[in-house]
């Protein structure tokens, strides 16, 4: 049989989330124990080539022109096998992605990365997927890619079947619902040390009140999809701030515990309750990691920008908008 394959190359964005992904019911097929919302970040993100190649005995990808490490390939390999699987092709495939992203210190440069190497490779392997099934795809490679295949502000359904079929993102409002400013206030950490799947098994299987996190998550994303129909900021911030607390009440109750905060992570919190509490519309969250993500009215978003970059201890804070979803490029854009 011939089989369409062809160079296909897409650019997704990453996400942060205002309700979060802390937990797995499956750990193989990154399924969460609780639903999420999320935001896309315009332009920060990952573009992703893929090559499907008669003459490659394996799979080779290269990220930021590095050869991605092991760790990175058992991923990887989980994405394609399965756009191979469903194809009928036996074709590996060069990869070449550039981020816009920095790597592992909690801006989910994971989950641009797998939106864009599911939605480039299934355009390479001829695969037509449902917007269901291609986040789908991408959660296989990490969970919190399959708000990334969505954009705008995406919620990611839990799903019931033990296949992950029905655990999957879609777009709940379009970036244009509510045109807020996503302010990316950058604490330098290093590499992070513990991964997020790693820092979630900690904390499910050592911190006292996982479940109570869980059952918290439930009620916050029908909290957090009312605030934003309603766009109301008082609202969100309640909502989004409580949650990545109580997500890092977890990981700091668990043993060993996990402290992913540096000070400027703390200076920033008290910043924007500050500014919060002189009128500013604006709310933060905090990922597996130091930086600390601002949403803020487009009004007050240059105040409130200067602001964060006074904290002690913040690199630069990065600026940016709610964004679209992943999309494929034409060869002139890639
Ligand atoms: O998709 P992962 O395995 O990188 O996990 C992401 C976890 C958090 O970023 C901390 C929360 C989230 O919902 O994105």
């Amino acid at each position: 049989m011939s089989l369409p394959t062809r160079r296909a190359a897409a650019f997704a964005p990453s996400n942060i989330a205002l309700t979060k992904y802390w937990g797995k019911r499956d750990a193989r097929l990154n399924l969460p124990l609780a639903p999420s919302v999320s935001v896309a970040l315009a332009e920060l993100g990952s573009l992703t080539i893929v090559q499907p190649d008669a003459d490659l005995a394996e799979d080779v990808m290269v990220v930021d022109d590095q050869p991605l490490d092991d760790a990175g390939m058992v991923k990887v390999r989980r994405v394609l096998d399965q756009v191979r699987q469903r194809s009928g092709s036996r074709w590996f495939a060069g990869l070449r992605s550039v981020n816009t992203v920095p790597p592992a210190r909690g801006l989910a440069s994971s989950a641009s990365a797998f939106a864009a190497l599911a939605t480039a490779a299934a355009e390479a392997y001829g695969l037509a997927l449902t917007p269901a099934e291609l986040s789908a795809l991408a959660r296989s490679g990490s969970g919190s890619a399959s708000r990334s295949t969505a954009g705008g502000f995406a919620l990611w359904h839990k799903g019931e079947r033990d296949d992950g079929s029905d655990s999957f993102a879609e777009q709940v409002f379009a970036p244009e619902h509510w045109p807020l400013r996503v302010l990316v206030a950058r604490v330098e950490a290093g590499r992070k040390a513990v991964s997020s799947t790693r820092g979630m098994a900690l904390a499910d299987t050592s911190a006292p009140f996982f479940r109570a996190w869980i059952e918290q998550c439930d009620r916050d994303v029908p909290a957090c999809l009312d605030a934003l129909a309603h766009k109301h900021m008082r609202s969100l911030a309640e909502v989004v701030e409580g949650n990545a607390l109580a997500m890092h009440a977890t990981m700091l109750a668990g043993r060993p515990p996990l402290v992913y905060w540096q000070p400027a992570t703390v200076g920033v919190i008290h910043t924007v309750r500050q500014l919060r509490a002189e009128g500013a519309e604006c709310c933060f969250t905090i990922d597996a990691g130091s930086s600390v993500v601002v949403l803020v009215e487009p009004q007050d978003a240059r105040p409130v920008a200067d602001a964060l970059a006074a904290v002690d201890g913040i690199e630069e804070v990065i600026q940016t908008r709610i964004g679209a979803g992943a999309r494929l490029l034409s060869s002139g854009e890639a």
